[in-house]
């Protein structure tokens, strides 16, 4: 196993380095570093099995790519625009905190049932603090394991950069549930961070049954998840899922200034493919593999979910809606109501938005067993 891993790896590496040289104006040197039982580390053009060490990529600096200017019209293009094209070929990143053991072993990863995967920002702290001990409490429901991963890059206010990281290694110590990467924490950077979690999973989880990828700020109704995923009579993980908030015939919104403004200059045509809100969609680990390996001949595309509507749409699978997930909110049907009866959330999987103490108490009153609730009526 390990042998063929090693050597699927160097053939993957040969065809990167051929690749690179292809492209060598921005070319992305490619080091591996081994971390050695005293903690040291080592440099190493091979990758050298050894029991006890938890390897890391790590890679030079990623060059900006100064073509990038040559765009038509790049000068009027918003600044965070100009900054996505100018790095938008790089993918590699050096991990800042890893926990390589998190689904026990790539072979024992089958045993992970359900990974909770939560983009979360290193500043978001208290929503992290609150997952831990609501939603994404690491447990057993239903006899099946749920396992809990955040996956951060690094703040981008650079004042603040060393006292972030100081933080995430901090949670990171108690918790083992951090992983980071040395890039620039931004709203058009989360394709990247996508990415980046889909090449560890590849290495260290490859065989978790199911994947719940999210924002930290939805309320996700796990215990319910795993019920359904259990529910697939035909699927145990091993076959295509993607089911989350449906989104169809939407295109780029081309209005400056726009949060999801998309230039020409990025992306050409009017419509994109399906996909599901990014705020939290339910995956299986085979849809995530698949996912990965065709995510390494599509060209980054800013803003994440859709992208992984185009990774779908070249794999020739489709996503399809679920209705407990309701990323873009739900509507409480009368006014009278308190927005927060915990009976619109008892048998809802996902909403969308919630601060860190709604989240708290809803959900211990959906585990209340004195609840009693009348037919849920949410639209
Ligand atoms: C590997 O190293 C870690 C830390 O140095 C140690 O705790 C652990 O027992 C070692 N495991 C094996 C199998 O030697
Ligand atoms: C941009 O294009 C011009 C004209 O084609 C060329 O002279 C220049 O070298 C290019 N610059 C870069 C950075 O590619
Ligand atoms: C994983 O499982 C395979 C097949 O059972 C075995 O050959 C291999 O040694 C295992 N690898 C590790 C790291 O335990
Ligand atoms: C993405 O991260 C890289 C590495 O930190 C950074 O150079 C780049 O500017 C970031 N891109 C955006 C659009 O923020
Ligand atoms: C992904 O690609 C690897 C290497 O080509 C292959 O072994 C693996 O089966 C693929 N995984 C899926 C789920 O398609």
């Amino acid at each position: 196993m390990r042998r063929m891993r090693t050597r699927e790896f160097m053939v993957a590496v040969a065809l990167g380095v051929l690749f690179l040289h292809l492209c060598n104006y921005f070319s992305d040197q490619k080091t591996i570093w081994l971390h050695n039982n005293e903690g040291k580390v080592e440099e190493n053009q091979i990758w050298q099995p050894n029991k006890n060490s938890t390897y890391i990529f790590s890679w030079s600096a990623c060059q900006q790519n100064t073509f990038a200017a040559n765009t038509t019209d790049f000068n009027y293009l918003p600044e965070h625009i100009q900054n996505f094209l100018y790095y938008r070929h790089c993918r590699h990143f050096p991990m800042l905190l890893n926990v390589p053991d998190k689904c026990g072993g790539a072979n024992k990863s089958a045993d992970v049932f359900l990974l909770l995967v939560i983009k979360s920002s290193p500043r978001n702290y208290e929503r992290r603090e609150v997952l831990r001990k609501t939603w994404a409490k690491e447990r057993l429901h239903n006899g099946k394991k749920i396992h809990r991963v955040f996956i951060s890059g690094t703040t981008d206010i650079s004042s603040e950069t060393v006292r972030q990281n100081k933080l995430l290694e901090l949670e990171h110590h108690e918790y083992n549930d951090i992983l980071q990467w040395d890039f620039v924490d931004t709203f058009l950077n989360l394709t990247l961070k996508q990415i980046l979690f889909l090449e560890w999973m590849e290495r260290n989880c490859p065989n978790a049954r199911f994947l719940l990828n999210g924002d930290d700020d939805v309320f996700a109704n796990t215990d319910n998840m795993v019920e359904y995923l259990q529910s697939l009579k035909d699927n145990d993980g091993g076959k295509h899922l993607f089911a989350g908030h449906l989104i169809q015939n939407v295109g780029p919104i081309r209005l400056y200034g726009n949060k999801y403004f998309i230039p020409v200059q990025v992306y050409v045509p009017e419509s994109y493919p399906p996909y599901c809100g990014g705020g939290g969609f339910l995956l299986s680990g085979y849809t995530a593999m698949v996912i990965y390996n065709v995510s390494q001949y599509i060209t980054i595309f800013p803003i994440d979910d859709v992208y992984m509507g185009m990774c779908l749409a070249k794999a020739g699978l489709s996503p399809v809606s679920h209705m407990g997930v309701k990323t873009a909110g739900i509507n409480i049907p009368s006014s009278k109501v308190d927005d927060y009866d915990p009976c619109y959330y008892k048998d809802m999987l996902l909403v969308h938005r919630f601060i860190p103490g709604t989240t708290y108490l809803l959900w211990q009153k959906i585990h209340d067993p004195d609840l009693k609730c009348e037919n849920t009526l949410v639209s």
